[in-house]
């Protein structure tokens, strides 16, 4: 089955129905938002912008790229697919939303297992970076493109099945809004020991990571439907790959000089994966 294009689409700045017209998105209100030459479509407006640059900058989103198309990380991809997949099994219809996509790595990954499938499937990619969704869209044309926040998802109530989340910034009450009865939020996390090489390096201090707080979506009834640990360790990675995993991470960020330095040296090291999945669920869907 193909992937499908997006129907429904609401006004970011009057929660209006978008309806397209030709290249553009239009509101009664006749606010417009066009279609990029690449297909995706910005709804941020500059209201709501906290930079002018916002989310993970075009190097990082290369990196990210570079580093996931190696293939690095495809026992992840393949657990998330596997589990998403079980969770559309028995619907016809599906929508996913990637609430903070990058560059697409893993809703592609997704996609392409539940397309095995009779499913027809509407896959939408996300994120507030427009290097992100532009380098999503180079991917996979075929997913949707929406340059957006997860804080003001520009997408009807109760229209997805599955909020893919992976190590993104979850928007809790967003996300439950936009899904369906049924639907599930699926997460991607660090894990305690997840790249502790890397860290290892670059702290002096290394800790393990603690568990993502999900507290805040375990209410009104959601609850954590499945907990999956995926621990495995990558290739041994060159200097080059280990380099774009620094970029593509916050703690290129968070070291001091000295830290960066030090894993500036690292070359030929296998890696430590350790990412935990998470599904939340409605209470009465389990
Ligand atoms: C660590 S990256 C993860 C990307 C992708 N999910 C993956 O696993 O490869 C976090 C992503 O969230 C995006 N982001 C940051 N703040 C956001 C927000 N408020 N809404 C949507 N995306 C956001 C960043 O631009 C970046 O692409
Ligand atoms: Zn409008």
């Amino acid at each position: 089955m193909p992937l499908l294009p997006l129907t429904q689409l609401l006004c970011p700045i009057d929660k209006s129905e978008l309806q397209q017209d030709g290249n553009t998105w239009r509101c009664q209100n006749n606010h417009c938002f066009d279609i990029a030459k690449q297909g995706y479509v910005n709804l941020l407006p500059v209201q709501n912008k906290k930079s002018l640059d916002p989310g993970d900058s075009k190097e990082m989103i290369a990196a990210r790229r570079d580093y996931l198309n190696s293939g690095a990380y495809q026992t992840l991809a393949i657990t998330l697919a596997d589990t998403v997949n079980n969770l559309c099994s028995g619907l016809s219809d599906v929508g996913i939303l990637d609430a903070g996509c990058g560059e697409g790595y893993y809703l592609n990954a997704v996609c392409e297992k539940i397309l095995e499938t009779d499913i027809n499937l509407t896959a939408t990619g996300l994120d507030i970076s427009k290097w992100a969704v532009r380098s999503c869209k180079s991917r996979n044309p075929k997913l949707n493109g929406l340059v957006a926040s997860n804080r003001e998802i520009p997408l009807p109530d109760q229209s997805q099945d599955i909020v893919l989340c992976t190590f993104g910034f979850p928007v809790f009450d967003e996300f439950k809004r936009v899904l369906k009865p049924n639907g599930h939020i699926v997460m991607a996390d660090p894990g305690p020991e997840h790249l502790i090489e890397l860290r290892s390096a670059i702290y002096d201090t290394v800790r393990r990571n603690p568990p993502a707080d999900i507290s805040a979506a375990l209410t009104q009834g959601w609850q954590l439907s499945n907990s999956i640990n995926v621990s495995f360790t990558t290739p041994v990675l060159a200097s080059a790959q280990l380099e774009q995993l620094l970029t593509m991470t916050p703690h290129l960020y968070r070291a001091s000089r000295e830290g960066r330095e030090r894993a500036a040296q690292l070359r030929d090291l296998a890696i430590t994966a350790d990412v935990v999945i998470r599904v939340i669920s409605q209470s009465d869907n389990l």
